[in-house]
């Protein structure tokens, strides 16, 4: 079997960065290039100053110091990097298309399919070409065709190794896996792909199926996670009404061993560039079947969850004596979860956004979402002009000052850092009665009604 030397990958986002910098790091001898067309995404992965990389993610600074330059290279230089590598990973983007049929549902394939004709085109000689971008079951045999009658008559394997590291811990999962997932047909190129992963994970972690198993159980690991925190979202509305608490529930039913602790946190509703796409693709693709009772399932989870959301923007307005007109809200938290700097599909835009409509003065802190990430998010929504975004939103760089002269704070992301602040001086700068509404059950209720809060959690 062909020795893997050299491996490429096309995208250098949240999954090909952290993914390639870990296999850099630990297979030294083998050479790694990451490549995207976004010149200043591969400026950032290429600064001296490693806080500056584009993808925020604790301890990944180390892991690229350690290997870039030595083993590990960033680069634009897409079609060069195509021809010389034996192993060519596909981890761009698959967002939920926007247009057209399955609008709103199914993954837009179009920078797959563009990645697939640039591989086709440039490549002289075999290659392993592996999916690591989420897809629908049976993308593979797109991407095959492709390849196979638009390339140089080159042979080409393909295989799917989905990618299940969580935000916010990308470089611990990485680092140690529950498991590496590889479907494919061809045993040697499988084995290629197993050694890559064998040089740290154990063997008895890497599992091998065919190339349709795999796909989908990139898919159905989503939907089941996402599934268990609507599952308990579900659960908070119903204990808010009946004096149960939606922790103590999570705790008595997480005890039990066929049940599980994990993912049981009840919060203002899941954000992140996983689930919902990979749900909406779920529902989509048992559509395209005819599978209607098992697509109308697999929706109620992201139901549950949209109606998370407006559920608590309702809580804010309905408790603020049913106006927030004019009323300055503080935003604690803008990124779908902490420790990372993704804001995509993260609940704060939704709740802004419902809150905006009702003409409130939000003021925005984040410890690592920028400004112009914020307003990015809720011009997307295209609800109101850019200017009326700009004129009800600020986004401050310190949450004391946000928190200044506000009617109410909303956690929105549960950041260490909120917990930690002097709460009793916050008061001081708050307008009284001062609501708290806490989206994320991270303050601590006593100490809050000790120091004369109004304080609101979901699930209590
Ligand atoms: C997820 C999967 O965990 C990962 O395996 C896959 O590769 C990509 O999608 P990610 O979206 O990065 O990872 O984060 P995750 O930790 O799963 O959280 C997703 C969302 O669910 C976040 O908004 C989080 O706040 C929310 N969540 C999670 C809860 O509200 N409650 C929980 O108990 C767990
Ligand atoms: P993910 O979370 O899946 O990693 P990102 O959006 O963070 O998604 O990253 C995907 C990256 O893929 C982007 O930086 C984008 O510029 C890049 N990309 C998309 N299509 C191509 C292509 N044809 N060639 C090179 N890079 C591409």
């Amino acid at each position: 079997m062909k020795e893997i030397k050299k491996i490429t990958c096309i995208g250098a986002g949240y999954v090909g960065g952290p993914t390639m910098s870990v296999i850099a790091q630990k297979n030294p001898d083998v050479e790694v290039t990451v490549v995207d067309l976004n010149h200043a995404r591969i400026a950032a992965w290429n600064d001296e100053d490693l806080d500056k990389l584009p993808v925020y993610e604790p301890g990944l600074d180390a892991v690229v110091g350690e290997a870039r330059g030595r083993n590990l290279f960033f680069s634009t230089e897409v079609d060069r990097a195509i021809d010389e590598a034996d192993m060519i990973f596909i981890s761009v983007n698959t967002p939920t298309k926007t247009y057209g049929k399955g609008k709103g549902q199914a993954a837009d394939l179009k920078f797959i399919e563009l990645c697939a004709r640039q591989i086709a085109a440039v490549a002289k000689n075999d290659k392993i070409v592996v999916e690591k971008s989420t897809l629908p079951v049976r993308t593979a045999e797109a991407l095959k065709n492709i390849l196979e009658n638009t390339g140089n008559g080159v042979n080409f394997h393909i295989l799917s190794n989905p990618e299940f590291l969580a935000e916010g811990t990308a470089v611990t999962d990485l680092h140690n896996p529950d498991r590496v997932l590889i479907g494919g047909e061809d045993a040697e190129a499988i084995e290629a792909l197993v050694n890559v992963y064998a040089a740290w994970v154990p063997r008895e972690r890497i599992l091998t199926t065919n190339l349709w198993s795999s796909e989908l159980s990139k898919l159905v690991a989503n939907a089941f996670l996402a599934q268990r925190v609507s599952s308990i979202n579900a659960i908070s509305e119903l204990c808010e009404v009946t004096g149960a608490n939606v922790d103590e529930v999570a705790r008595a039913i997480g005890q039990d061993s066929r049940i599980g602790g994990k993912f049981l946190k009840a919060s203002v509703g899941f954000g992140g560039s996983c689930f919902q796409k990979d749900i909406l693709n779920l529902v989509y693709i048992a559509r395209t079947y005819n599978l209607h009772e098992v697509a109308d399932y697999w929706e109620q989870v992201i139901i549950m969850n949209d109606h998370q959301k407006t559920r608590f923007a309702e809580k804010i307005i309905q408790t603020m004596y049913n106006t927030v007109n004019g009323k300055h809200i503080a935003f604690l938290g803008w990124a779908f979860k902490k420790d990372t700097n993704d804001t995509r599909e993260s609940a704060a835009i939704y709740v802004a956004d419902h809150l905006l409509d009702e003409e409130a003065q939000v003021v925005v802190y984040d410890p690592k979402v920028s400004a112009e990430q914020i307003y990015r998010d809720l011009d997307y929504l295209g609800t109101r002009s850019p200017e009326d975004n700009r004129r009800l939103l600020k986004v401050v760089d310190n949450a004391y000052e946000a928190l200044d002269g506000a009617h109410a704070a909303a956690i929105l992301t549960e950041w260490d850092e909120f917990k930690g602040y002097d709460w009793a001086k916050v008061k001081e700068g708050m307008k009284k009665p001062s609501f708290v509404f806490d989206g994320r059950k991270l303050l601590d209720r006593k100490e809050l009604n000790r120091l004369g809060f109004a304080y609101y959690a979901i699930g209590e």
